[in-house]
Parts: C-alpha cells; structure tokens; sequence
C-alpha cells in the first residue's frame, strides 16, 4: 500500500539555476493546497544532516518568482555520499514528519535522492542545472535564463569585437556538456564553436578559419569556446601570435548562472514542482520529473541516470554551417 503523504519537504542541490525559486513556490503552494504540510530544508543534503528545516506556509514563498538563485541555499555535501549519512538524513526526516522530499538538483542530487527513497522516504527529483545535461529531459530548469544571458552578453562582446576588428573567444558554462555554447553558436552567429563532445584540439582548423574570413572581408570572427575546453586566454594568445589579428578572451562565468529566470524558466519549474507533489501523493518515490516530446512525465531515478544524451548531430551540423 502507497505510504500516506502528510508533510512534504523541498530542498535544492548542487550548482544553483535561475527558475529553482518558481519551483519551490509551485512545491509549497501545491502541497498546501492539496492539504499537506511543508518543510524547506535549507542548504541541500547538508542542511538535513545538519537539520537546518524550517515550516513553509504560501506567504514563505511570496515574491520569489522572478528572483534568480535559490532562497532555500545550496551545498555540496560529502558526508551524504556515505550510507552513514543517508541513513542520519532519512532519520532526520523522520524525527521532523517528513514522509517525502522534493530535490530540486541535477544527476548528483538524484543520487542522494535514490539514496533517501531506499531509507524510506519517499523522493521525487526536479531538473535544475543550466546545463541542460539530464538525459531523461528535453528541459531543465535555469538553461533558457543562461542561454539568454550568455546570448546578450555575447552580443555586447561581438559590438567591440567588429569595431577593432578583432577575433573574441567567448567561454560559456559547461564543465561535461555543450549545451550553452551550440545554442549561443546558432544565435548569436558565431563563426566557431567548441564543445567538449565534439572538439578535436585543432587549433589549425580554427586559425584557418579565422584567415579565410579576414579575406572575405568579415570585421569580427566570434569563437564560443565551452568551459569544458577551457583555456580560452592562452588559446586568445597562440591565435593572436598565427594569425597577427588581435585576439581577446571573455569568460562570462557565473554570470550565467544568476539573474531573473524567463518566461519559460518560470512556467515549466512552476509546472514541474506542481507536478512532483501530485505524483508523490500517487504513491511514487524514486523518480525524477523531466519534460519530452512535448508532455511533463516521470522516471525510475535509476533508469534516468542509465539513459545516455548526446549532442544533436543535425543541429551540430547546422551550426556550423550557419
Ligand atoms: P548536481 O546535483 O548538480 O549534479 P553534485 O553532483 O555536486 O551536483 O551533487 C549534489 C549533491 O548531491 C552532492 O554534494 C551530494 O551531497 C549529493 N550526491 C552526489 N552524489 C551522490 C551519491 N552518489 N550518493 C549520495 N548523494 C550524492
Ligand atoms: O551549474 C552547472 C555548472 O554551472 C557547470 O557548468 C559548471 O562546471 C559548474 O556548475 C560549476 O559549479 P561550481 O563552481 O559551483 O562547482
């Protein structure tokens, strides 16, 4: 028989991601609505073993919508990683009633999540990295807000970079995954791109590049450079000295990783986190809430972080041709 849902806790984990706070609210707001009570554990796994839980009522989450970061706070925690400190977290929802938790996080925040569901309590994850880099989902909450705000500041760079006539390289977030910097290729018109699934390390290919360029007549020639490559400055410099053009590096940093979530960031972690209690109180723990083909769904956390994303070959191939 399903276990009876009384108290609902929500926590974020790992690498913050602008729309993680339009989660949580839909996550307390839901949850009150469908006659639950909720706990925010603040400061991920390592908040619960440090039982750093407060009540959440709807006023808790008034005004945070269209606030970037996460009020509850994040933390990497190692201690979680021990089947000691699984069982001291699973302990610690028991002694505060929480029969559930939502773990608003990426693949590592799943793991703790199994980890919790395997101690008795039920768990239900929610995408949330910038990096768009879970296999299970065509949609994490917080990549549509850093995509926007690394395409801007892009933009700004490609202004200074035509009027000197210089060759940017621009590093944009993801450590594993490219996902940032194809979609600022396409959009913001870059002449290269690197991401860590596809890059050879041929900088000739490149410099040949930036050359073939100059001689058509082109004033700028944008390079978004992936922070899993990294080593944007000294590749600026080794470009510079090939091609004598002057050559700047940007790296947008965290940036990317702040600021007021989109439209789209907004409604789908509102969705999601509605959808996460709803499930729950189906009687379901250990799985993760992704979006695909169109419709929010769920998934096994086991099966999810089995399934394996790859960069789109066709969309790869037009950015390079664009
Ligand atoms: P993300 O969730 O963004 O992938 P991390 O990989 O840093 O970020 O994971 C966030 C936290 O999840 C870790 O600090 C740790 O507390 C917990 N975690 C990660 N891996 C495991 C694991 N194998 N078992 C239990 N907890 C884990
Ligand atoms: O949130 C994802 C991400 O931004 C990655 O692209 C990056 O590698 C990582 O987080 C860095 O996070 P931190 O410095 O907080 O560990």
């Amino acid at each position: 028989m399903a276990k009876e849902i009384k108290t609902v806790g929500v926590l974020t984990s790992g690498g913050d991601a602008p729309g993680m706070n339009a989660a949580i609210r839909a996550v307390v707001r839901t949850a009150l609505a469908r006659g639950l009570k909720v706990k925010g554990i603040k400061k991920g796994y390592q908040g619960l073993l440090n039982e750093e839980i407060i009540d959440m009522e709807a006023r808790s989450v008034s005004e945070i919508i269209q606030r970037g970061g996460t009020i509850l706070g994040t933390a990497r925690c190692l201690e979680f990683k021990t089947p000691e400190g699984q069982k001291k977290g699973a302990d610690i929802c028991r002694k505060h009633k929480i029969d559930g938790i939502v773990v608003i996080g990426g693949d590592g925040s799943y793991r703790g999540a199994q980890a919790l569901s395997r101690n008795g309590i039920n768990t239900i994850g929610l995408p949330g990295t910038i990096d768009l880099d879970i296999a299970c989902t065509d949609y994490t909450i917080g990549f549509d807000t850093a995509v926007n705000t690394a395409m801007n500041a892009i933009d700004k760079v490609k202004d200074t970079s035509s009027s000197h006539e210089r060759c940017s390289i621009i590093e944009v977030m993801g450590r594993h995954a490219g996902y940032i910097a194809l979609w600022c290729g396409i959009a913001n018109g870059a002449e290269d791109i690197l991401l860590p699934e596809k890059y050879d390390f041929n900088e000739q290919t490149i410099i040949n590049n930036i050359i073939a360029n100059r001689k058509k007549g082109k004033t700028h020639h944008i390079i978004i450079n992936a922070e899993g490559i990294g080593h944007s400055t000294s590749m600026a410099r080794r470009i510079e000295a090939a091609t004598g053009i002057e050559t700047r590096a940007t790296i947008l940093g965290y940036m990317q990783r702040g600021g007021s979530p989109t439209a789209k960031d907004r409604f789908y972690a509102s969705i999601m986190g509605a959808y996460a209690v709803d499930i729950m109180l189906q009687g379901k723990t250990n799985r993760v809430v992704g979006y695909r083909d169109g419709k929010f769904t769920d998934f096994d956390i086991e099966s999810a972080l089995n399934m394996e994303k790859n960069i789109d070959e066709y969309q790869f191939e037009v950015a390079q041709l664009l």
